[in-house]
């Protein structure tokens, strides 16, 4: 038995910048990675199959368009394995909240699989194989702060050191699906991400389309920003929020008070 965590994800900005003739949108992002996340266990076995257990596991669904079980097949084709797989998915991270949950079990699965099968491929193998399974799995396979274009797939280092940056997430229990809101981004370009530039100036352009579906993402934001937060920000297409602390102490003390509301949080640091 072996165990890979899959960290969520949040975007500490996202710029758009166009959409493409493909449908998908070339943006601009700096994707950051939690010690909070799903757990996957593995056992081998003859046959692949998935139980998902945990808080999350009605939403995220058993069918066989879940990316583990599509992950898991794409890595299985690519090297030619005939094992199998006996996959258990503890699934903490909200579904349909903008935190990669989705992503951070397809990248999982790969590393998990690779070291189950034996697989050495160098890093930008599996990146590609990843991409294939979605844009935000490459950094996913990566699970650290990162640069991302294009798609969101194009990987660069991201300087800044942020490890242990004490964070607060905060989801108010509505799923809200990715495709509708990068449709409903008003297609003006608002600049890219500069080099060097301090979070605070940076955006998520996803915002203004997330709050037409979940108006409820202004009352998370506000009330995160009565915390006084170093910064707070949606992640993703949403509506999960997330807002970062200069100590653990000042996260706490903010948890405690967004509780009040009944929304679903997660106090965690960056990785
Ligand atoms: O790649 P993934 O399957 O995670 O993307 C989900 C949806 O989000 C896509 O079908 C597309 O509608 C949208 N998307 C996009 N531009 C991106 C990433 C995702 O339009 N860069």
């Amino acid at each position: 038995m072996d165990v890979e965590f899959a960290p969520a994800k949040v975007n500490l900005a996202l710029h758009l910048r166009r959409r493409r003739p493909d449908g998908y949108h070339d943006l601009e992002t700096i994707f950051a990675f939690t010690d909070f996340g799903d757990t996957l266990t593995v056992a081998p076995a003859d046959a692949l199959s998935l139980r998902v257990t945990g808080p999350f596991a009605a939403p995220a669904g058993l069918g066989d368009d879940n990316l583990v079980l599509r992950a898991a097949r794409a890595l299985g084709e690519a090297v030619g394995v005939s094992a199998g797989a006996a996959l258990v998915l503890d699934k903490d991270i909200p579904v349909a909240a903008g935190l990669g949950g989705g992503s951070a079990d397809a990248a999982a699965t790969l590393r998990l699989l690779a070291r189950l099968w034996g697989v050495h491929w160098p890093a930008a193998r599996l990146e590609a194989l990843a991409a294939g399974l979605g844009a935000d799995v490459p950094a996913c396979v990566q699970s650290r702060t990162i640069f991302g274009s294009g798609r969101g797939d194009a990987l660069a280092p991201w300087p800044e050191g942020l490890a242990g940056t004490p964070i607060l997430l905060v989801n108010p229990g509505v799923a809200v699906p990715t495709g509708p809101v990068f449709a409903g981004w008003d297609r003006q370009d608002r600049g890219g991400i500069a080099a060097g530039a301090p979070l605070q100036a940076l955006r998520n352009d996803m915002t203004a389309a997330a709050l037409e579906i979940a108006p409820v993402i202004g009352t998370v934001l506000a009330a995160l920003a009565a915390t006084r937060p170093v910064l707070a920000r949606m992640s993703g297409s949403g509506a999960t929020c997330l807002a970062l602390y200069r100590d653990a102490g000042a996260r706490d003390v903010a948890a405690a008070a967004i509780a009040a509301h009944g929304w679903w949080q997660a106090a965690t640091v960056l990785r």
